[in-house]
């Protein structure tokens, strides 16, 4: 079957869904230049591994180390813009309101192309929290309003004095609860789900597409090269979502 042809039967099933819900990993933002999280560090952080880097353990003995790490990181993101991948799954929620996207991405960049019904596993890079959660689980801190030593310190919980820390899921960590729960309601729930760019290798959001198969939902994966979830995909589309996701959108005025 050409690409085309997966294209429009793509493009027909998703027509056809009654409840449609999209998983999205690093490669739907690869084309907007933003790094994944393995091929982030060039320079002074070359030298780090980010696996060790984003653990509770490595902020609990080098606060200073870990912040400055996401500071590098938020400064690589911040020039990011969404690519036509957003774009298009941003005009497909304007098409199919009850669309929902789960992203494993901890950028902003399916916000700032529109999308709004968001669940996200794995948090949110622009955000700060208390590190002690001494408010509640997350309480959010905006260090916009806060000043300290930038050279030295890290900055501090205006509540408690705890330190503060990005409102990302380190590896180790439970994910956000009433988020995983929307995610696995909604996995179960949708008849088709559409899966872009992930390596479908990180638990439980690469437990999604199962969960949709699981209930006789259909599976289409976009991504240039096989994943975990290509084995249960009803159908891969083989490219990058910027290229693919536009022709999708455009063949569902066909279909
Ligand atoms: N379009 C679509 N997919 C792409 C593109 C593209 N232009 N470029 C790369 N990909 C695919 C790759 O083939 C790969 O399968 O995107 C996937 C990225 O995989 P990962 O880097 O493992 O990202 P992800 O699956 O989101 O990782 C899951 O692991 O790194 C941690 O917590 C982090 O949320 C992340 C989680």
């Amino acid at each position: 079957m050409t690409i085309e042809e997966q294209i429009r039967q793509a493009a027909a099933l998703i027509k056809a869904s009654e409840r449609l819900v999209v998983l999205t990993g690093a490669g739907v933002s690869k084309e907007s230049g933003v790094p994944t999280f393995r091929d982030a560090l060039d320079g002074l952080w070359a030298k780090y591994d980010p696996m060790r880097l984003a653990t509770p353990q490595a902020f609990a003995s080098n606060p200073k180390l870990v912040w400055e790490f996401y500071e590098y990181r938020r400064r690589l993101m911040s020039p990011a813009q969404p690519n036509p991948a957003h774009q298009a799954l941003a005009e497909l929620e304007r098409r199919i309101p009850t669309l929902q996207i789960i992203t494993q991405n901890v950028d902003d960049l399916h916000e700032q192309a529109g999308s709004t019904r968001i669940i996200r596993l794995h948090g949110k890079i622009s955000a700060n929290k208390c590190s002690k959660s001494c408010q509640g689980d997350p309480t959010p801190v905006d260090v916009t309003t806060l000043t300290w030593d930038e050279q030295h310190e890290v900055p501090r919980c205006p509540h408690c004095g705890a330190y503060v820390r990005p409102d990302v899921v380190w590896f180790g960590e439970m994910l956000p609860l009433d988020q995983l729960d929307e995610a696995k309601l909604a996995s179960a729930r949708a008849d088709v789900m559409l899966v872009v760019g992930t390596s479908g290798t990180v638990m439980p959001a690469a437990d999604m597409p199962h969960i949709t198969r699981r209930v006789g939902g259909k599976v289409i994966e976009i991504n240039p090269s096989e994943s975990e979830l290509t084995p249960i995909a009803d159908l891969w589309l083989s490219g990058a979502a910027g290229n693919i996701l536009p022709r999708v959108l455009a063949a569902l005025d066909e279909a």
